[in-house]
């Protein structure tokens, strides 16, 4: 095998692909509740960036072009990701029936199990979340974008979220999945540093204030929408 393919198959390999593809959805969901405070700026100001998103780039791209090509990437990160998931899973399966992996410890275990049945329910948000606020299928009052007569596109994003997240059990779906989140993000994190070398008695405590204030950075900005919608201070 060549050495590319050596590294690939190790367990080390598949990791350090685990991460590199953490590191781009780490960057999507930041990024996207970065964009979405935009929302405590009012309906003018949310809706722009939803219409700036769809033109960005344009005219050297199509209209949509650059929101096209950040989802290509968008879907081979989540596909890299679960698919490096499911190997370093079998992988450690298999090593589980060998003597020396006796010092399994339960709280591994725990942190495995969180990330696996997290990364399912992150996934299964996703899969709603694209039905609900992206192309309105389950969203009982959605307003999709117009172009309008002048080529410029007009996005209702802030109606959509404000009608999406009335229905209190959306809103609580939405908190519920953003929890699971956090947990896999903090955890994530931690690993991440791992893969990165950070694994020091002495670098611990920084890695873990840094995993922890990433992931309640995320959290608790994507949880403040659905509780500003219902509390009436996004309306
Ligand atoms: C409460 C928190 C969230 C709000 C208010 C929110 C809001 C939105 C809105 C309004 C859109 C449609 C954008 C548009 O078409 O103009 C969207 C798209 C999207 N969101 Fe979220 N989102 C939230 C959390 C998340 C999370 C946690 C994830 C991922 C784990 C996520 C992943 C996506 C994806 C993949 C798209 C589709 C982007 C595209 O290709 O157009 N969102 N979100």
């Amino acid at each position: 095998m060549s050495k590319s393919g050596t590294f690939y198959s190790s367990s080390l390999g598949k990791k350090a692909i685990m991460a590199l593809s953490g590191i781009a959805l780490f960057g999507f969901v930041l990024v996207h509740m970065l964009g979405n405070l935009k929302m405590y700026l009012g309906a003018e100001s949310f809706n722009h960036y939803a219409s700036w998103l769809r033109e960005v780039g344009y005219p050297a791209l199509p209209h949509g072009g650059a929101l096209i090509i950040a989802r290509g990437v968008l879907i081979v990160a989540v596909l890299v990701h679960i698919w490096a998931a499911w190997q370093v899973t079998r992988q450690s399966r298999a090593a589980r029936g060998q003597r020396y992996v006796k010092a399994h410890t339960v709280q591994a275990d725990y942190a495995t199990r969180t990330m696996r049945w997290g990364g399912v329910i992150i996934l299964l948000f996703v899969v709603y979340h694209l039905f609900h606020l992206t192309w309105g299928t389950v969203h009982p009052d959605f307003v999709h974008p117009t172009t309008l007569a002048d080529g410029s596109i007009s996005a209702q994003a802030y109606h959509n979220v404000v009608a999406g997240f009335s229905v209190w059990w959306v809103s609580l779906f939405y908190i519920v999945a953003n929890i699971a989140l956090a947990l896999h993000l903090y955890h994530g994190l931690w690993s991440l540093f791992q893969t990165l070398g950070w694994n020091h008695p002495r670098l611990n405590p920084w890695r873990r204030r840094l995993a922890s204030a990433f992931a309640l950075i995320v959290a608790a900005g994507n949880i403040s929408f659905p509780i500003a919608v219902l509390t009436g201070i996004v309306s």
